[in-house]
């Protein structure tokens, strides 16, 4: 069974993530602090029995009007782009987006490929594994929009049949994204005008000019630039000789969440998106040209325009407005003693250095581009609340958003097509920890404590403080990390 998604599922980021931020005395939300009020408690259930009676309503529609549902997944660019769905209406959007991430993809839809028709669970080059169905499949642990269970990993760039070809991936859940996604667009941006302006710099003096490499406290190496344009890129660490931040995948290497839609649908569903195909000009079909949108059937499935570019955009939106884990520290004072010792822990002896607490969101607009149509963005207000855009934003993701070399156990079996070597990967950001298990890039890790004890490399010297605590510092250090976890909310099963 597909794992649907009752809860109330619009996002609540402002108070409570900015009354987390700084933890020396939190809020304690319900149920672990203060009951809610009588009526926040009824327009909770409200809203979560609508959103329950919505998706069976939609269920039953399904049934009595075949294909309802695949309507939901098809959205044109240009329908957005001319403001048919509204800028301002972006709950549409969201919806479409919602749609397309439990949407169960079957071949009427372009499941599979003409190379790959089936479940194969091993993916193959670009058409994928064919894993399961939808989304929500993988991304359910700990609530909608969660991460995945050990049977659940992904098992990626292999040969299509044995599991020892590929390298094992565990699914993250996909809350708090769009601040990320910020955030990483931020930094590449202040990283790049570094560059640049060192560049003109070294240009105007005709002296080279060496660059400490730093933005929002991290700093990514150095650079060497020279006057003729030409650079050293050798002591760059953590991110790409073209620094731009990737804050997504485990190995850092997805900039932008339509992508991740995009490149999520090919491999785990084979439905190939209208972008891929226009970079490609993959297997164009010209006689079809004409209708207003292009029209392609890479993987010969006989199934025309899988993706159109306008659901990457629903898909991306959705997933930047989706709620942000939240810090909820335990409510009895005994546990609330050992968690506040466990927070300086955390700190002492070097977690911090790399699950860096929070970052600053300078710009709380968001704008969503278009690939291919040229057309105006979709604007975000991040933070959603009703209120006007904040000039900054602080986001307790507990990451630097940098790849750190882990060591030659956490290293993946094999070679990465992007060139990141096999043992590093992005500090991942620890908020929502506690509903996320398994743990690291592979799933390995049954419990938060092997996770940290598996630390090696450049996190070694950490791993073994933490592992030299007496028991009752590693036993606070994990309530305090336990802390990390979802906002609690009402849920309709049934
Ligand atoms: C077979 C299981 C599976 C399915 C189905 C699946 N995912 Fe994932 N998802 C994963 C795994 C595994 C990762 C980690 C991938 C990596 O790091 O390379 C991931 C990572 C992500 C991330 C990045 C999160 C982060 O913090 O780095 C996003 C976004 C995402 N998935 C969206 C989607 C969307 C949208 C769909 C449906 C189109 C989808 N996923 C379907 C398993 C799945
Ligand atoms: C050098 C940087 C670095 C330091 C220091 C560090 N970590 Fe990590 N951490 C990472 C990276 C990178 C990963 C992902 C590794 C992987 O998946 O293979 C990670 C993963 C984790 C995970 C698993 C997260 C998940 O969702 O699966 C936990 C838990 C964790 N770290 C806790 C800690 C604690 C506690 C400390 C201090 C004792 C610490 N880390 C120190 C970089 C670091």
């Amino acid at each position: 069974m597909r794992p649907r998604s009752f809860t109330v599922r619009i996002p609540i980021v402002g108070a409570l993530l900015l009354s987390v931020a700084a933890d020396s005395s939190p809020t304690v939300p319900w149920p672990h602090g203060e009951p809610p009020t009588t009526d926040a408690l009824a327009a909770a259930v409200t809203e979560a029995l609508a959103i329950g009676d919505r998706e069976r309503v939609e269920e039953f529609l399904e049934a009595a009007e075949k294909g309802e549902d695949g309507e939901h997944i098809q959205l044109s660019q240009k329908d957005i782009d001319q403001n048919n769905y509204g800028l301002g209406e972006l709950a549409r959007l969201f919806q479409f987006g919602d749609s397309f991430f439990g949407h169960e993809f079957r071949s009427e839809d372009g499941y599979g490929a003409s190379v790959n028709p089936q479940l194969q669970r091993v993916h193959n080059g670009v058409y994928g594994g064919l894993d399961t169905f939808s989304c929500a499949g993988c991304h359910s642990v700990g609530g909608p929009d969660g991460a995945g269970a050990e049977t659940q990993n992904a098992f990626v760039l292999g040969d299509g049949e044995h599991l020892s070809s590929a390298n094992v991936r565990n699914a993250p859940a996909v809350l708090g994204l769009g601040f990320i996604q910020a955030l990483g667009a931020e930094m590449s941006f202040e990283l790049q005008y570094e560059r640049d302006t060192a560049l003109a710099k070294a240009s105007e003096t005709g002296n080279p000019v060496p660059l400490i490499l730093e933005s929002k406290g991290v700093t990514f190496g150095k650079l060497i630039v020279y006057p003729d344009g030409s650079m050293d890129t050798g002591q760059v660490e953590g991110i790409d000789p073209d620094l731009t931040v990737k804050p997504f995948g485990w190995k850092g290497n997805v900039a932008r969440l339509r992508r991740f839609a995009e490149d999520a649908a090919r491999i785990h569903f084979g439905i190939q998106s209208q972008v891929l195909c226009a970079q490609h000009q993959t297997n164009p079909q010209p006689e079809k040209l004409g209708t207003g949108d292009k029209w392609f059937d890479p993987d010969n499935d006989g199934k025309f325009n899988e993706a159109l570019e306008g659901i990457l955009t629903a898909s991306a939106v959705y997933m930047a407005m989706l709620e942000s884990p939240v810090m909820l520290p335990p409510f009895d004072p005994g546990l609330r003693d050992r968690w506040a010792s466990g927070s300086v822990l955390f700190e002492q002896v070097g977690c911090s250095n790399c699950h860096v607490r929070s970052l600053h969101v300078a710009y709380s607009t968001w704008k969503e581009y278009p690939d291919l149509t040229g057309g105006p963005p979709v604007q975000l207000n991040l933070m959603l609340d009703g209120e006007q855009p904040k000039s900054t934003l602080v986001v307790p993701l507990f990451s630097d958003l940098k790849r750190h070399d882990m060591g030659p156990t956490l290293a993946d079996p094999h070679d990465d097509p992007d060139g990141i070597p096999r043992s590093v990967f992005l500090t991942r950001p620890l908020w929502g920890l506690a509903e996320s298990a398994p743990y690291l890039h592979d799933g390995r890790a049954a419990t938060i404590l092997e996770a940290v004890l598996a630390h090696g490399g450049e996190a070694q010297q950490s791993r073994d403080q933490f592992a030299a605590l007496s028991s009752e510092g590693q036993q606070s250090l994990h309530v305090f990390l336990l802390s990390l976890t979802r906002e609690p909310k009402p849920r309709v099963t049934r």
